[in-house]
């Protein structure tokens, strides 16, 4: 799917974020399975990640980041009609984390949902929330990506067990005066969804049913490399728009690698592009909004930057929004 804006300017107003406070850095992971602190940082470029405890699930790291969004925003939470939570790991399958947050947020009207497209959740989930709102269905909405991987990871499987970290984001999004969002372009390639899966956790029966998170790392940093490219391209050609005016390049945060690929072949400035993958690790759902908040607390987010954001994974699946920071937006 792809397409540019022809509605009303649909902007950011508001943005959030929260990662646990447990730091576990390279060394320690070092402790549970044969790889090393040189290992990691050359071949992702990751040093340390944050990781929820026991007791914490989805929403209490995405209800701190949510309500850091609608103070950000000066939005009463009374006025969000539509709440839309990008999740791989919901506190349960239902009732889903969007019910319960917006339950708990005191969201009384809001339409609230959770959206299942692996780390690229975000980027569909605002997509959805741009249509709802340019078609006037929606006023304010309430976007959250989040995801707690560590659940899900096999402590034994060096090769996924040191790219992964949890986080939350959470934007609220609303008419603006100028600027906001540009465009999507959003895909799917199922044929490939073998490369990044978790069996056993729905209705298909396997023989074996396992809980934990199976990747195929060299696939998945084939399709990776790939879709940033195309899909960041794309948008930006339905746009009207080129990679030279690009201020903010914010990749989805998996592997430094593969951002360096995406910039070289872009042809995005290194100092233009958003990288903490050294300090989250891939957060999925909530890397792109952690990453926005960062680019915006060293001050390259002022209104009228012109944003390109690109979400990949499980699905497999990519999206990418270009957008121009709204004035109101931070
Ligand atoms: N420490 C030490 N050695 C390791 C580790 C580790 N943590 N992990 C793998 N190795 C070994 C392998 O066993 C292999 O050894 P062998 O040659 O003896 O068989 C060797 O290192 C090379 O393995 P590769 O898999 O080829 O390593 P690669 O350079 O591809 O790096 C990685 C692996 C980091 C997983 C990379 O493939 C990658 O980043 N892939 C993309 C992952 C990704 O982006 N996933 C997120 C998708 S988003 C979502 O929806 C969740």
């Amino acid at each position: 799917m792809i397409g540019s804006a022809k509605g009303p300017p649909i902007g950011i107003t508001g943005l959030g974020v929260y990662a646990p406070e447990r730091v576990v850095t390279n060394a320690e992971l070092a402790k549970h399975v044969d790889t090393t602190d040189e290992w990691i940082v050359e071949r992702t470029g990751i040093r340390e990640r944050r990781m929820a405890t026991e007791d914490q699930a989805l929403t209490d790291i995405a209800l701190p980041a949510a309500r850091a969004a609608l103070v950000d925003a000066g939005a009463d939470p009374g006025e969000i009609d539509l709440l839309i939570c990008a999740t791989v790991t919901p506190d349960m399958m239902f009732p889903t984390s969007s019910a319960l947050m917006a339950d708990t947020l005191g969201c009384p009207d809001a339409a609230a949902y959770d959206l299942l497209a692996g780390c690229t959740g975000f980027m569909y989930a605002i997509a959805q929330a741009y249509g709802m709102l340019a078609s006037g269905l929606s006023q304010r909405a309430l976007v959250i990506g989040g995801d707690v991987l560590s659940s899900l990871l096999d402590w034994d499987d060096r090769s996924t067990l040191v790219i992964f970290g949890d986080g939350a984001g959470a934007v609220v999004m609303e008419p603006v005066e100028r600027g906001g969002f540009l465009g999507f372009e959003l895909g799917a390639d199922g044929g490939g969804g073998a490369n990044l899966q978790l069996p056993g956790s729905g209705s298909r029966k396997f023989d074996h049913p396992e809980q934990m998170l199976k990747m195929n790392g060299r696939e998945v940093f084939k399709f990776a490399t790939r879709v940033l490219v195309s899909s960041g391209e794309a948008v930006l050609a339905e746009c009207g728009r080129t990679i030279d005016e690009v201020d903010v390049y914010v990749p989805h945060q998996a592997n430094k690698r593969i951002i360096d690929h995406a910039v070289g072949k872009l042809g995005v400035p290194y100092e233009r592009t958003v990288v903490n993958v050294d300090r989250f690790g891939n957060t999925s759902s909530g890397s792109i909004p952690l990453a926005l908040a960062d680019a915006r607390a060293d001050g390259r987010l002022r209104p009228g930057a012109l944003v390109l954001m690109t979400g990949m994974g499980a699905g497999l699946t990519w999206g990418s929004a270009l957008l121009e920071w709204s004035e109101a937006g931070g």
